[in-house]
């Protein structure tokens, strides 16, 4: 099916409200082609952008993207630095097509710890950006587990100063600490390059997203890709631990 047939099957089906994305492969795409790994990011870069221009097309009002992991600082330092360039970059030349798509650019993780020129980036594009209809959480020295860790300690804190019961803690009021308050959770999580694991992402959130994993890297990622993520989402059957009407009808023993 050529890429304008699968949109329109797309369309036909319901549309996640929220996608997540891990960006993989990029290091594998450029060794594969002989290029250096920085190579690769850049051609990374180019997928976000037609990712971002058809999720567009399609409305899919929030899109996150795993960018940089607060364990990506293990990285030689010149990858890093590579990385940091990359989003100033993407940020210098991408912010008015965000504008013209609607976007409001949200950073999750802790940005307050990058350098200073790739601090500056985001704070200010996500300030141009503010308050548009659709968005794009961009995860930046972003840990699952730190994430959730700043949320107990929210939560702790105002349990010691008596502000709050530790049995009135439920899952909704521990999601409103969570860097993603206030958002629904992703309904789909795509990876790239095959890989079967979810990386320290969104752990708490993904707790009912449905997973799609294709070979594909990353760079090579491209508009027929989401739509064939989205249509594989479209024919799973989601119980959130419930039964199917079907499986309801049946005789228990
Ligand atoms: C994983 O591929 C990818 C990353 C660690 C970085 C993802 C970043 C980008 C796509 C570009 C920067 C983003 C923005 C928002 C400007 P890998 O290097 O681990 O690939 P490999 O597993 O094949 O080595």
């Amino acid at each position: 099916m050529s890429a304008e047939e699968l949109r329109s099957a797309v369309l036909l089906g319901p549309m996640p409200k929220h996608i997540a994305i891990i960006m993989d492969g990029n290091g594998r795409w450029a060794h594969a082609r002989k290029l250096g790994r920085y190579q690769g990011h850049r051609a990374g870069v180019d997928a976000l952008r037609r990712i971002m221009r058809a999720g567009a097309r399609l409305e899919i009002p929030i899109l996150t993207v795993y960018a940089f992991s607060t364990e990506n600082w293990k990285r030689p330092q010149e990858e890093v630095r590579a990385l940091m360039n990359l989003l100033v970059e993407y940020v210098d030349t991408d912010s008015e097509e965000l504008l013209s798509q609607d976007i409001s650019v949200n950073v999750i993780g802790h940005p307050e710890e990058l350098p200073l020129a790739a601090r500056q980036a985001v704070h200010q594009v996500c300030r141009r950006t503010r308050g548009r209809s659709r968005r794009l959480n961009v995860a930046l020295n972003y840990g699952g587990r730190r994430e959730i860790i700043d949320a107990c300690r929210e939560l702790a804190a105002a349990v010691h100063k008596g502000e709050l019961a530790p049995e009135a803690i439920s899952e909704e009021m521990f999601a409103r600490h969570l860097y993603t308050a206030g958002q629904p959770d992703p309904d789909l999580l795509i990876r790239p390059s095959g890989e079967m694991r979810i990386s320290n992402f969104l752990l708490w959130q993904l707790a009912y997203t449905e997973l799609y994993v294709t070979p594909v890297l990353w760079p090579d990622f491209d508009a027929k890709h989401l739509y064939e993520a989205i249509l594989a989402y479209q024919s799973r059957d989601r119980r959130y631990g419930g039964l199917s009407k079907g499986q309801a009808e049946d005789s228990l023993c």
